[in-house]
């Protein structure tokens, strides 16, 4: 089962949107495997962001991650990479499908909520960057054979 690696930027902790970030993907059928509130360190948030290294952006983008507490977590599904990047939206809002979280929800660009991994590659650096293989739980659910 393919992995990605989500997270609720500092924006929609501030706002109260875990809860219905969470619930988007639980209700699409995927499953949790892990999951922590956390504040990430600067270098951390450098590590995460490190294709950005050097663009105009970068400092502002790792200001914004540290600012305050993130909502970390890794799901599991078929396709759940690029099937909850579609879920998530366009980077911008004004490019952002209706429907989507980040049109649903957010305004400007550098407040766009949440993060996903874009390839499998940045999925699994993405998700030993944050959680142990101790904090990642396997299980089974039954309802998985109707999605
Ligand atoms: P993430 O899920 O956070 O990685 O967003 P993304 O994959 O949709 O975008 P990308 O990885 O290209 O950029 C990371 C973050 O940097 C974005 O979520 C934006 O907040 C910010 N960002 C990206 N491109 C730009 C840009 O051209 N200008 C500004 N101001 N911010 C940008
Ligand atoms: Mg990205």
């Amino acid at each position: 089962k393919e992995r990605t690696f989500l997270m609720v930027k500092p924006d929609g902790v501030q706002r109260g949107l875990i809860g219905e970030i969470v619930k988007r993907f639980e209700q699409k059928g995927f499953q949790l495997v892990g999951a922590k509130l956390l504040q990430l360190s600067r270098e951390q948030a450098e590590l995460h962001y490190g294709e950005h290294l050097g663009k105009d952006f970068f400092e502002r983008l790792v200001n914004f991650i540290t600012s305050g507490p993130v909502f970390a977590m890794v799901w599991e599904g078929d396709e759940v990479i690029a099937l909850s990047r579609a879920m998530i939206g366009k980077t911008s809002a004004l490019d952002a499908a209706p429907g989507t979280i980040r049109s649903d929800f957010a305004v400007h660009t550098n407040f766009n909520l949440i993060h996903g991994s874009d390839s499998p590659e940045s999925a699994r650096r993405e998700i030993a960057n944050f959680f142990s293989d101790q904090e990642l739980v396997s299980y089974t659910k039954v309802i998985q054979q109707w999605i």
